[in-house]
């Protein structure tokens, strides 16, 4: 059997290793949260935005989100249709209702034209996430936002580094969320943050963060109800290693792509998800349309990629048909990405070889 082709997974180096360290045998008493707090300051400034708080992972930074702008049971909020479930399940857990709209066939992410179309007068929020690194038309969701006086919330849980006409994905929204876990480009194992330019929100999100408490209180005083959803010292200590090494990371997930793109571009009933004009993903996840085929055409090319020991992964189900929620909108483009979607290995440890076996076994099974 060859070597197995992973769907995603980090580079550690020996500096990971040393910070990791470092704050096993020094990180306690006065040094208890010294790389939590190191860890916030550097990814607030990497973004541009002045309020971080770590979290133990990107679900709870997206429910303190969504916590923090009082959502409640008489709201609704936009979400795309095309995401990993945590996206909805962080408004559900308020008691808010997820509206979920489709996605622009060339990025995956939510299409601003839908949600015009689901704003009712009980809307409150826009949920968007930056898919695969690819970031949102980020102009037209806040002009709409602006226009019906909505709050937005990004949830770029895989999208660090990716830009938006020149500017980093998690500086646009009220609120914006990232991710730590195993398969992202920046890893601490499990792990998110939240970010805000918003001192208000941050205030909230900050109480809530840590059962209700703020550190001027009385001993074990809580003021309300909230959760522990800080992250810990050692967890931060190889987040932060990692973004210290964001450029290095990025250029990697970038050339991955490129040795995919220049093989599968010509190809016939291949789409490539491809950054636009103006946009930089970060390529957290490449990703291809089969146009033509069907689910279970799709369905059977990746297991005989897997038979191969290569792991690639389905486009997501939509949301809406969850039995959590209720669809208003049938979203025929996250459907068609649901049924023909794939998105190719790009773990840290893949080269240009791995990169062509993946292609040539792929072609093989069109
Ligand atoms: C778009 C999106 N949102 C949220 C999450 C949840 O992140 P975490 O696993 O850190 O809770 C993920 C994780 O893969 C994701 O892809």
């Amino acid at each position: 059997m060859n070597k197995k082709i992973s769907f995603a997974g980090p580079s550690i180096t020996e500096k990971e290793a040393s910070y990791v360290l470092d704050a096993v045998w020094n990180g306690w008493y006065e040094n208890y949260d010294n790389y939590v707090k190191k860890l916030e300051k550097t990814f607030a400034d990497y973004i541009g935005v002045r309020y971080a708080i770590a979290t133990h992972c990107c679900t709870v930074a997206l429910h303190l989100a969504a916590a923090s702008l009082g959502l409640c049971d008489q709201d609704e909020v936009i979400v795309t249709d095309f995401s990993w479930v945590a996206t909805a399940y962080a408004i559900k857990y308020t008691g808010a209702k997820c509206v979920f709209v489709d996605i622009d066939p060339d990025t995956w992410t939510i299409d601003p034209s839908c949600i015009r179309k689901a704003i009712t007068s009980k809307t409150k929020a826009i949920m968007l996430v930056h898919t695969f690194g690819h970031p949102a038309d980020m102009e037209e969701i806040l002009k709409i936002a602006q226009e019906y006086g909505l709050y937005v919330i990004e949830d770029a849980a895989p999208s660090i580094a990716a830009q938006y006409k020149g500017r980093r994905v998690g500086s646009f929204g009220d609120l914006s969320c990232f991710s730590f876990q195993g398969g992202k480009m920046t890893v601490s194992g499990e792990g998110g943050i939240l970010l805000t330019d918003n001192e208000t929100l941050y205030e909230k999100a900050k109480l809530l963060s840590s059962m209700g408490r703020t550190d001027s209180q009385a001993a074990f005083w809580s003021d309300k109800l909230g959760y522990q959803y800080t992250m810990n010292n050692i967890t931060a200590s190889l987040a932060l290693a990692q973004i210290e090494r964001v450029d290095e990371l990025l250029d990697k997930k970038r050339q991955l792509f490129s040795f995919y793109y220049n093989q599968l571009k010509t190809i016939k009933g291949i789409k490539m998800i491809k950054e636009k004009e103006g946009y930089m993903s970060n390529y957290c996840y490449p990703s291809l349309l089969l146009e033509g085929y069907s689910k279970n055409q799709r369905d059977s090319i990746l297991d005989k990629l897997k038979a191969l020991n290569i792991h690639a992964r389905p486009g997501f189900p939509q949301m809406s048909r969850f039995p959590e929620f209720e669809q208003r909108f049938e979203n025929p483009v996250a459907r068609m990405v649901e049924e023909r979607g794939i998105s190719l290995p790009s773990a840290a440890n893949m080269t240009e070889e791995d990169v062509d076996f993946v292609c040539k076994s792929l072609l093989s099974f069109l």
